[in-house]
């Protein structure tokens, strides 16, 4: 964020330097103090970048990143971004500053006051630094309005940056006095409370960044009143597990006069938790550019004063629940990226008779550079990533996933340059033939890769090799029949061509083995017939060919062992005879079996060449040896990553959609179960409501805040526990079933699995794997009777651990649990933990009336700022862990009767902190458990779960760190 405002003030700077009036020399002794003070609040410089500032030299203009006013010696501008030093900041600035930069560096502490209270400066940027605090902002002059400052704090401040911090608090409603903002960055610090109303008062406001903070409630409509806001980023998902996480999520809908602001050029607010609908009128001119609101909740038609934007390069309305049809005016080849898919659009997807493009640039320096950056990372997303290879050159057209009907639209690009072009039409329903016109994009793209699965087209495929520039084709699961044109063998740079599950008959035609990028070809489950051509062996990059469920004749050719790269090569059940040749990766019998006249498979090893297996060979083997066929699916993502992925995730896609589908239809059926993939078939309402007899007290195992949950044997030692959810909490929630499903798909192994659900009028109920070892409230309660083991201490600790970080850093989408307490932390028999009742917390306050916001989490875990505010980050779950571990290497509860003696609020986090502080730390630890461990990696626990359950957020580790240094406890004897 430095280099933006870098390059844009110097002419600023400029100007402004001329107009002022020549300084007295009279303030040069304050300024050179003042530099000296900055200088001796740092406390590291390992650069020794200001070694040269020293009070010996007078010319303080010349000290390195210090620039005087012009023939003067009052310092204007203090430049020294990433620059190592460390330190606090100091009280106090150069009476004239204009501009101070100290971005990238690692200064810690508060902001001083006196900085936004500075008559003089104009851009500020602390960036990327370690302060903490809230944004500490002057006494408000309206309140006391006979102070000795009668003008308004920082009348002259524009450029305000203080992105990447600690930053607690609210972003303070003060900060409208600032009436000169134009840009006002706080994303990734730990900001609470809402986006303030006064905001609105920022009349030159032009970019707003609030992304990656915790804020909550409605963005005011208030905001609308900024007329020249330009950029406003409301959340930002992360590229890398590094960053810091989005924990922003917001109430209502976005206002109407916030979508309509009239200079909006960016507006970006993905996963926010918005719902409601988008205005469907506006009135004067769009400059919209960038739209992200993908992942929200947003429900209505896709509003059709959108075809005026004509600026309109990037929309992203994923992941949300829009309906309707697409407004057919929408310039959609003139977008570089277009994605709607997963939500309920429908009818056809018409193409529109398109002029040139808009080719207007923005005309303000900022704007463009954050639309270049939040574009830029958004298509790394793409599907189609390495297949289309340089992404800034790459469109992207997503319908998929919808309900769009008809025949296949004619798309033309109208982009200007050279395009590789993404297009992705898969589960949907259009039901035409592959037309000339749909490949009329092929012309002007420099690549081309298209999705077409999970359909119903049919008809003949021969257009396909009109298509010169095709690297991808996927088409599976529809009805295209006729044989494969020997045409496509002149497609010399398609990689990836699957088409799996249609009608095709006639040969696999020679000239495939002409097709030299080709690395993944699927045919499976045709009428292919004929013999397998050898020459397809000359098609040298083949890493996956699957030919299974066709009937091939005649042998497998010898060729195919130069195959070097092909690592899944699947026949079964063809008519195949013959010898099956040695392959360089082929160990799975299973990819030959049905077909009667070949020779009997022998096995990875048989046929193996002397030398040694590489890694690879070694891995497949071992996965082939106990792999079923279907799991194979699993080998082909990884061998194939560049290609195969995209395929896979639309037919998973595409069944948890038709599931979804299926789910709402069924939702008034009374006796409906929908089941994740891995549950077994025994799992029916039926069943269930047997196996519990009823949700009989017998089989009662546990009660918490949610509801009470059941043990439940639907098979002889087959056991799922039954969470069924408290009446009323849950009744009616429109997104039930699309957050549970995506709980669903949550899988790690210190997590609870969640195996199905069920949501019928009368009862509401979540399926889960049983866990005979009881919870970890019992455990800790045993413990005073029973001695335990570093070991089983040092397990559950760490599995708790990695199951937290994994919800807050690893997983989509990210989750807080809210509510960490031993009885939510399960036990197996070997007393592994897993971690339960997850995501809950996150449904109820995504589904819930905005009245209510009462604390989820149970007392004596919650986490101080959490119990006051009721705002949550991930750190509260950190402080509640904190408290877990605490109890657990103690024996003792959270709020244990013999604490009462020291009076109210004392818990075990203030008697850890006392024995730690007194030096006393082996009196905190349960019977025995001090005696019989490695007493350094016991203290070190213990240290860790007093800093988890520090006061401040800043101090507080975060759950990747508790687990880095949990792991670094590991007993390694
Ligand atoms: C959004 O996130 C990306 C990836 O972490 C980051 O590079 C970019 O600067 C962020 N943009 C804004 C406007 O916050
Ligand atoms: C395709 O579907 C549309 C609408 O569902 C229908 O009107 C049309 O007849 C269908 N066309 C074909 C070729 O089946
Ligand atoms: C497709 O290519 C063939 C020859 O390769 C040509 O005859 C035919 O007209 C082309 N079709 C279209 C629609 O361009």
């Amino acid at each position: 964020m430095a280099a933006p405002y870098r390059r844009l003030l110097p002419p600023v700077l400029l100007l402004l330097l001329v107009a002022l009036p020549l300084a007295s020399p009279s303030s040069s002794a304050g300024d050179q103090a003042a530099l000296l003070a900055l200088k001796g609040a740092v406390t590291g410089d390992p650069a020794s970048v200001l070694s040269a500032w020293s009070s010996s030299d007078p010319d303080h203009c010349h000290w390195r990143g210090v620039t005087c006013h012009p023939a003067s010696s009052a310092v204007a501008a203090i430049d020294l971004p990433a620059a190592s030093l460390s330190g606090t900041l100091p009280a106090a600035l150069p009476p004239r500053l204009l501009r101070l930069d100290l971005s990238g560096n690692n200064f810690s502490g508060p902001i001083p006051a006196a900085f936004l209270a500075s008559p003089t400066l104009r851009a500020l940027n602390l960036s990327s630094n370690r302060l903490s605090g809230p944004i500490a902002f002057p006494p408000s002059s309206n309140s006391n309005s006979n102070s000795s400052s009668s003008s308004p704090p920082c009348p002259a401040l524009a450029h305000l940056r203080l992105a990447g911090n600690f930053l607690v608090g609210e972003i303070p409603a003060a900060l409208a006095q600032c009436r000169s903002l134009r840009v006002l960055d706080v994303s990734r610090n730990v900001l609470e409370g809402a986006v303030p109303r006064a905001l609105g008062r920022l009349a030159a406001l032009r970019v707003l960044d609030v992304s990656r903070n915790s804020l909550t409630d409605r963005i005011p409509r208030e905001l609308g009143n900024c007329r020249a806001l330009a950029v406003l980023v409301l959340t930002n998902l992360t590229a890398s597990p590094g960053d810091q996480p989005e924990f922003n999520a917001f109430l209502g809908g976005l206002p109407q006069e916030v979508v309509t602001m009239p200079a909006l050029e960016v507006l970006w607010a993905p996963r926010a938790n918005f719902d409601g609908r988008l205005p469907r009128y506006r009135n004067g001119s769009c400059r919209l550019r960038a739209v992200n609101l993908g992942q929200n909740y947003i429900g209505g038609p896709v509003p059709k004063w959108l075809v005026e934007c004509g600026d309109l390069a990037f929309l992203d309305l994923s992941s949300n629940s829009f309906e309707g049809s697409m407004p057919p005016e929408l310039r959609i080849g003139c977008m570089k990226y277009l994605n709607v898919s997963q939500n309920l659009l429908s009818g056809p997807l018409l193409s529109p008779v398109q002029g040139k493009c808009s080719s207007r640039l923005s005309d303000d320096v900022v704007v463009i550079q954050y639309y270049e950056a939040l574009v830029g990372i958004a298509l790394i997303g793409n599907p189609f990533g390495s297949v289309l290879g340089d992404i800034s050159n790459a469109a992207l057209h997503d319908f998929s996933n919808n309900g769009f009907d008809g025949a296949l639209p004619s798309l033309n690009l109208h982009l200007a340059g050279n395009y590789s072009y993404g297009l992705l039409l898969n589960s949907n329903m259009f039901n035409s033939t592959l037309s000339g016109g749909f490949f009329g994009f092929c012309k002007g793209a420099s690549g081309v890769a298209v999705n077409l699965s999970g359909n119903r087209l049919s008809g003949s495929l021969d257009m396909l090799s009109n298509c010169t520039s095709l690297q991808s084709f996927e088409a599976g699961y529809n009805m295209f029949n006729g044989s494969l044109s020997p045409g496509i063998g002149g497609l010399h740079l398609l990689r990836v061509l699957v088409l799996r599950a249609n009608n095709l008959t006639g040969d696999v035609p020679v000239r495939f083995g002409d097709l030299a990028a080709l690395e993944v070809l699927g045919l499976s489950q045709n009428s292919l017939t004929g013999i397998l051509p050898s020459h397809l062996a000359d098609a040298s990059r083949l890493k996956v060919l699957m030919l299974d469920h066709n009937r091939l004749s005649g042998s497998i050719p010898p060729s195919f062992s130069e195959l070097a790269q092909l690592s899944v090569f699947d026949v079964s059940f063809n008519n195949l005879s013959g010898d099956i040749p040695y392959l360089r990766h082929s160990p799975d019998c299973s990819l030959f079996v049905g077909n009667p006249l070949l020779s009997r498979c022998l096995g990875p090893n048989a046929s193996a060449p002397p030398s040694s297996p590489s890694n690879h060979q070694k891995w497949t083997q071992r996965l082939g040896g106990h792999m079923t066929k279907s799991k194979y699916l699993v080998v082909i993502i990884a061998a194939s990553a560049t290609a195969l992925v995209s395929f896979v995730v639309a037919v998973l896609l595409f069944f948890v959609c038709e599931r979804r589908k299926r789910a709402k239809i069924e939702n008034f059926k009374k006796k409906m179960v929908v089941t994740f993939a891995d549950a077994p078939p025994e799992i029916n309402y039926d069943s269930i409501i047997q196996a519990t007899g009823n949700f009989s007290i017998q089989n009662l195992i546990g009660t918490g805040g949610f509801g009470a949950t059941y043990k439940a044997e639907l098979a002889p030692g087959y056991l799922v526990a039954v969470k069924r959810l408290a009446m009323g909490r849950f009744q009616g929630l429109q997104q039930f079933d699309a957050e549970i499903i995506t709980l669903g798909r949550i899988r790690h192994k210190n997590l609870v699995t969640l195996i199905g659900y069920h949501n019928g009028e009368s009862d509401t109920f979540l399926i889960y794997n049983y866990l005979p070892g009881g919870n970890l409230e019992s455990f800790i309660h045993e413990m005073g009777s029973r001695q335990v083991s570093w070991a089983e201490v040092y397990t559950i600790a760490m599995d708790v651990a990695q199951a937290l970080a994994f919800l807050h850093g690893s997983c989509t989408p990210r989750i807080i649990h809210r509510d960490i307490k031993p009885s939510n932390i399960l036990l197996d028999g070997e007393l592994n933990a897993y971690l339960s009742d997850f995501g809950l917390a996150r449904l109820m306050e995504v589904t819930q009336t905005h009245a209510t916001t009462d604390v989820a989490g149970t007392f004596g875990y919650v986490a101080p700022e959490y119990a006051t505010t009721c705002r949550v980050s991930d750190k509260s779950d950190v402080y509640s862990f904190g408290v877990v571990l605490l109890e657990l290497m103690s024996g003792k509860r959270s709020l244990d009767p013999s604490f009462s003696q020291f009076g109210d609020g004392f818990t075990i986090v203030s008697w850890g902190r006392i024995l730690m502080q007194e030096d006393r730390t082996s009196e905190f630890f349960s019977l025995g458990l001090w005696d019989t461990s490695p007493k350094d990696r016991l203290t070190e626990m213990l240290k860790i779960a007093i800093s988890c359950t520090s006061e401040s957020l800043a101090v507080r580790l975060s759950m990747r760190q508790v687990a880095a240094r949990l792991k670094q406890l590991r007993n390694d004897q």
